[in-house]
């Protein structure tokens, strides 16, 4: 599906996200809390930051405020996203570039930036058909520095299908109890619905997902978190 007539490029959809996305996403800050603390923990000193499907910049901004990254590189399909982006991280004086363009287009340019240290992403793959995101991942290789590394978190689809219904279960119980704390009342199961109806969502499995970055090349992959459907996944160039 070309990036112009997904959901994204609506703008009171993707609003609604950011509205809520410490609801809907399952230990959305303790996710990016890890993400953290890998680049800090694998990259020696101040790295270049890639980040694909940055939305509004959430997850380069907790970079930035650690001093993890001393120059990054935005990509979004959606302008809107990119210019809040751009907004957010208007206070942090070092290097930055904001790129709109579809991670389809991205993989056939031939001049996109390269010479990254770290490339991250945080729920924007699942997006991809499998056969694009397979594409992606050997782009990103191609991108890092030798030695670099590339964090995904993203949803992946279970195994089976009795796995997906408990996994289903508990997503319904962490977006209820967070509903209560913010005293928000939308019906868990509509959302559930709305994940799985939407055409844009297309999550592959793990296990899947794996093969791929090591079929691209990558080294020292392992999944670093999850809980449920919520993972964090990567490897070394
Ligand atoms: C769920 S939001 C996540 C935003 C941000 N990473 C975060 O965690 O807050 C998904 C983002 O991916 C972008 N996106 C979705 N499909 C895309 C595609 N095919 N190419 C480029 N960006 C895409 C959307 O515009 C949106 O900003």
């Amino acid at each position: 599906m070309e990036f112009d007539k997904s959901k994204w490029a609506d703008t009171a959809f993707s609003r609604d996200y950011l509205d809520k996305a410490e609801i809907y996403i399952v230990e959305r800050r303790m996710m990016f809390s890890l993400v953290n603390s890998f680049c800090r923990h694998f990259i020696n000193g101040p790295l270049s930051l890639l980040d694909l499907g940055s939305g509004d910049g959430a997850l380069t901004h907790e970079l930035l405020k650690a001093g993890t990254a001393a120059s990054a590189v935005l990509v979004d399909g959606s302008k809107d996203m990119l210019d809040k982006a751009e907004a957010r991280l208007k206070d942090f004086d070092l290097p930055k570039q904001f790129i709109n363009c579809s991670f389809e287009e991205m993989v056939r340019q031939q001049d996109f930036p390269s010479g990254f240290d770290m490339v991250v992403s945080a729920l924007a793959i699942h997006h991809l058909i499998t056969d694009d995101k397979a594409a992606l991942y050997n782009k990103i290789y191609r991108l890092l520095n030798r030695g670099g590394y590339f964090v995904n978190v993203d949803v992946v689809i279970a195994p089976s299908d009795s796995i997906e219904n408990w996994y289903m279960e508990i997503w319904k119980d962490w977006m209820r109890t967070k509903q209560a704390a913010l005293g928000v009342d939308e019906p868990v199961e509509a959302i559930i619905h709305r994940y799985k109806d939407l055409a844009e969502n297309k999550p592959d499995t793990l296990d899947c997902q794996l093969a791929m970055l090591k079929n691209a090349g990558f080294k020292e992959i392992d999944c670093y978190f999850k809980y449920g459907i919520f993972t964090i996944f990567g490897g070394k160039k």
